[in-house]
C-alpha cells in the first residue's frame, strides 16, 4: 500500500480494489461514466468500498483491463464501521 500511495495523481493513478492494484490512465479518467473526480479522489488509495457502492456487476468485467499487480500488504486497519458495512453488503 505504501507503493500504491505514491501513485496518487491524475497522470499517475493507481487504485486498489479488493486485493488487486489497478492503473487508471489519465485519458480513461475522462471517459469514466462517474467522471474524473471520484478517480482523482481515490488515486493512491484503497477504493474497494466506494467501488462496490457505485458499480453494477457488469463493471467487474471491465476492471481486469486495468490490473497491474496484487497488494502485498494491506496496512490499513479495518474500522468497526467498515467491518460491519462489509459484513452486510
Ligand atoms: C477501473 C476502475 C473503474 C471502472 C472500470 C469504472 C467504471 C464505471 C462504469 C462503467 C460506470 C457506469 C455504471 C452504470 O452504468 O451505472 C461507473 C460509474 C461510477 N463510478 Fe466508476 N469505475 C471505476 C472506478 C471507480 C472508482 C475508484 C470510483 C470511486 C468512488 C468510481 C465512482 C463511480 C461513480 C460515483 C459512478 C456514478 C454512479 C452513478 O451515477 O450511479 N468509479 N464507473
Amino acid at each position: 500500500m505504501k507503493q500504491v500511495a505514491e501513485h496518487n495523481t491524475p497522470d499517475d493513478c493507481w487504485i486498489v480494489i479488493g486485493e488487486k492494484v489497478y492503473e487508471i490512465p489519465e485519458a480513461w479518467t475522462k471517459k469514466h461514466p462517474g467522471g474524473h473526480l471520484p478517480l482523482k479522489a481515490m488515486a493512491g488509495k484503497d477504493a474497494t468500498d466506494a467501488f462496490v457502492q457505485y458499480h453494477p456487476n457488469e463493471v467487474y468485467k471491465m476492471i481486469p483491463n486495468f490490473y497491474i499487480a496484487n497488494v502485498v500488504a494491506k496496512d490499513t486497519k479495518e474500522s468497526i464501521f467498515v467491518k460491519e458495512h462489509r459484513a452486510i453488503r
